[in-house]
Order: structure tokens, then sequence, then C-alpha cells
């Protein structure tokens, strides 16, 4: 997968600050994101992983500073932030999907409401999703019919139906059951082969260092450290970086599986990549 000769960032956030009160949270933010990359925001809780998502998808209003997305600035307050969120899929810990609806349902609401195609043509590409990613026998099951890491794929196919043109990722597997973590993380590998530009907020230090281009390290709200995933992981530079990694790598290591490039499934033979959108 090319990673592209443009070099304008797909997502670009320049000086952001948000505070809610008067505590600050979100401490002049710069990162950028280009196409294809993806970046792992890691840092302990409370360090303003949720609310820096949040901010991108136009779901807080920043204080200061600016975030762009190819370009446009979207926070400019001039802009319709449905349009926008059209462009920037949000994942949760909590996949939030429509109880009284069935999978298919649930994956083609927002296309035919938003993008106003037609249904016909809505549960076409649903089910081609669905198929890409091993789950078209549950088209017509109801979210409570189905595992918690298949109810966070259909989270992530239903993101994906909107044609986005960056996901964002917020700890996608905290809330799973430890043996439903890997199917989770198998569709993230898989979107990241296929060409998606991810940002996300993720504890597994595993799969970062599997996934990750490049890894940011917040703490108290700032970037601190920011550089090539497995050099930031391995030899962090930043004493609070040093720290925050002992402590959680102590409770869980980077595995010989996870530090091992062959166990990411770099190619999945018949998928077409995701095209170049503008
Ligand atoms: N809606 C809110 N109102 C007030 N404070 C909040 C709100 N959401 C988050 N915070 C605070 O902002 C800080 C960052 O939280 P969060 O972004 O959820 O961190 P993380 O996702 O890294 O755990 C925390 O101190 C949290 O208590
Ligand atoms: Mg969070």
């Amino acid at each position: 997968m090319s990673t592209g000769t443009n070099s304008t960032p797909l997502l670009l956030i320049e000086g952001l600050y948000k505070a809610y009160d008067r505590h600050l949270v979100l401490k002049n933010i710069n990162l950028a994101v280009r196409e294809h990359e993806v970046i792992c925001l890691i840092g302990a809780s409370g360090c303003g992983k949720s609310t820096l998502l949040r901010c991108i998808n136009l779901l807080e209003e920043i204080n200061a500073g600016a975030i762009y997305l190819g370009g446009e600035a979207i926070t400019s307050g001039q802009v319709d932030a449905d349009r926008i969120r059209q462009r920037i899929g949000l994942i949760f810990q909590s996949f939030n999907l429509f109880p009284h609806m069935s999978v298919l349902e649930n994956i083609t609401l927002a296309p035919v409401k938003a993008l106003g195609i037609s249904r016909r043509e809505a549960e076409t590409e649903a089910r081609t999703l669905l198929e890409r990613f091993g789950l078209e026998e549950k088209a017509g099951e109801y979210p409570d019919r189905l595992s918690g890491g298949q109810q966070q794929r259909v989270a992530i196919i239903r993101a994906l139906a909107l044609k986005p043109r960056v996901l964002l990722l917020d700890e996608v597997t905290s809330a799973l059951d430890p043996e439903m973590v890997g199917e989770v993380l198998t569709i993230i590998a898989e979107l990241k082969a296929l060409g998606m530009t991810m940002l996300l907020a993720t504890h597994q230090m595993g799969f970062a260092y599997q996934i990750a281009d490049r890894v940011a390290f917040l703490d108290a709200g700032a970037i601190v450290e920011e550089g090539p995933a497995k050099r930031v992981l391995s030899q962090p530079e930043h004493p609070r970086t040093r720290q925050f990694l002992q402590q959680v790598l102590a409770a869980s290591p980077l595995s010989p599986a996870a530090t091992d490039d062959r166990a990411l499934p770099v190619e999945f033979a018949g998928m077409a990549p995701f095209a170049e959108r503008g």
C-alpha cells in the first residue's frame, strides 16, 4: 500500500486547547495524520484521549486551535457538523448498536438517511462489507443475539458504510471479554492493510506496536512524546513515557507474538483496497 506522495495531512490538529469549565484537559495538541497512516494515542486513564477524539468528531467545542480535514478547517463554526461526521467515523468502547434493528438495518440506516442512497444499494454495500469481514450470516440478527466481539465488528462496519476518510477508534476492545479482543483487532489490522487512515486510543501496547505507524503519548492533556511506534514503545525518550510504559508493560508485556511482524496480517487476498477518496 503506497503511503501517497501528497504531503498535506488528511487530518491536521493545530494548537488545540480544550477545557471543561476551568479544567484544561487538552493543552496545545499538534498532530498530523497522513492518508493511510495509523496513529495510536496512548496514555493513562484521564489523560485526554477520548476528549481529543470527540473534539475531532465535533462532539466537543474546542477553546483554541483548529482541526483540518483534507485542508478544510472543520472547527471554524461555519461547517455542517453532520457532513463532517460522515467523513470521520468514530467508534466507541460501547458498541452503541440500535437494539431494535437488525444488523443490516443498523448498517444501512445512516447511508440511506445521510448519503441519500437507495435502500437496495445500501443493503448491497452492507452485505459486501459483512461478507468481507466474515459476518454475512448475521445480517438478519438483532444485536443481542451477537457476541460482544461480533457487535463491535458490526459497529466498525456501520462506520465503514458511510465511506469515511478517517476512522477514530476509542478503546474499542476495552469492553470485550479477552477471548473476543483478537477478532476486533484483526478487523482493524485488515483495515490498515486496506489503506484506511486511523487514529486510535488504545491500552493494547502489543497491538499498537504491531499496527501503528506512529504513537503519540499523552500525559495530562499534552502530547509529550510522539514518533515511530516501535521506537516510542521500545525506546521511549521522555521520562513520563518511560514511566507509563514500565507500568503497563509490567502488567502485560509486548509479547513475542506482538513484536513479531509476521503475526500481523499484511495482505488479504481478494480484497479491494479502499480507494483514495476526494
Ligand atoms: N464531559 C466532561 N465534563 C468534565 N470533565 C470531563 C468530561 N469528559 C472528560 N472530562 C475530564 O477530562 C479529562 C480527560 O478525560 P478523557 O478524555 O476521558 O481521558 P481518557 O480517554 O484518556 O481516559 C479527565 O480529567 C476527565 O475527568
Ligand atoms: Mg477514554
